[in-house]
């Protein structure tokens, strides 16, 4: 098992377009990997055509009532392994705030349900730093970390960064991550002055793939299908091929 937590406290970068895609193209890959929806909005549930979750069958279940990541785990219609969210995930934080030993639940979840190496978990974050998010941190091996490229999207990698360097202080450990360019337009040169500013703030950390604005990326969700099952040939199913490439070749997934 490798755990990747897919953060960014912005919202609308393209966390779950990722999440979705790049699972997707590990499956291709024949990784097997493992979705996690960690956002009570659902939108990677929703995303992939799996509608009528009932509460205690998403992560919702394994928080409130103990039920094992394996047993909450399910096929999508588009054959991807998915924990599926439920809106009632939402409670977790009023539920289980003060409870100090929350944050490693699923860490603990994980390792008694993925005991095997080599299967990739992918979860997906809602955009706020609170006891779901805290514990896809605590629960992961590596965090990738979309920008859009976009100017206010570029201020939050510093205090999303700051935020994490803080965690690596307090828990002695750290958290290698990657930071990948999303919803480039090669048309604007914002987009490319996004990219050097990143390079420079982050290194090597950046992914060399970009993530272009795709249409068949915006439209794939409204079908209940990842990139490769809606548009093989898109630019868009090209990019997250390349990603998972990319981050394959430098070890991520290991
Ligand atoms: N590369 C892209 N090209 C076009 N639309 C995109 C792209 N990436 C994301 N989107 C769209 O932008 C919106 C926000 O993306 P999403 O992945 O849901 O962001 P987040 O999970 O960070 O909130 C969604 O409607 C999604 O379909
Ligand atoms: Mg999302």
């Amino acid at each position: 098992m490798s755990v990747i937590t897919v953060f960014n406290q912005k919202g609308g970068v393209g966390k779950t377009t990722t999440c979705v895609n790049l699972t997707a193209a590990l499956a291709r890959m024949q990784q097997k990997p493992v979705a996690i929806d960690l956002d009570a909005q659902a939108h990677l549930t929703l995303s992939l055509g799996m509608r009528g979750v009932i509460s205690d069958e998403s992560m919702a279940g394994f928080f409130k009532d103990d039920r094992s990541l394996t047993s909450l785990m399910r096929i999508a219609p588009g054959g991807l392994q998915v924990i599926p969210a439920h809106l009632e995930l939402s409670k977790v934080d009023a539920l289980f705030g003060n409870n100090k030993s929350i944050a490693g639940k699923l860490r603990g979840g994980l390792r008694a349900s993925f005991p095997l190496n080599g299967v990739p978990i992918l979860i997906d974050c809602c955009p706020m730093m609170g006891v779901l998010t805290l514990n896809a941190v605590l629960a992961c091996d590596r965090v990738l970390i979309p920008v859009s490229a976009d100017y206010l999207s570029l201020q939050g990698v510093h205090r999303l960064d700051a935020a994490l360097q803080a965690l690596e202080k307090a828990l002695k450990r750290s958290f290698p991550r990657k930071v990948v360019v999303t919803r480039f337009d090669s048309r604007r040169r914002l987009s490319y002055e996004i990219y050097d500013k990143l390079g420079q703030h982050v290194g090597d950390a950046l992914c060399r793939t970009c993530i272009t604005e795709n249409v068949s990326l915006a439209e794939s969700p409204g079908h209940g299908m990842d990139i490769f099952s809606y548009a093989p040939r898109s630019q868009g199913a090209k990019d997250y091929r390349l990603l998972a490439e990319e981050l394959q070749g430098v070890g991520f997934f290991d």
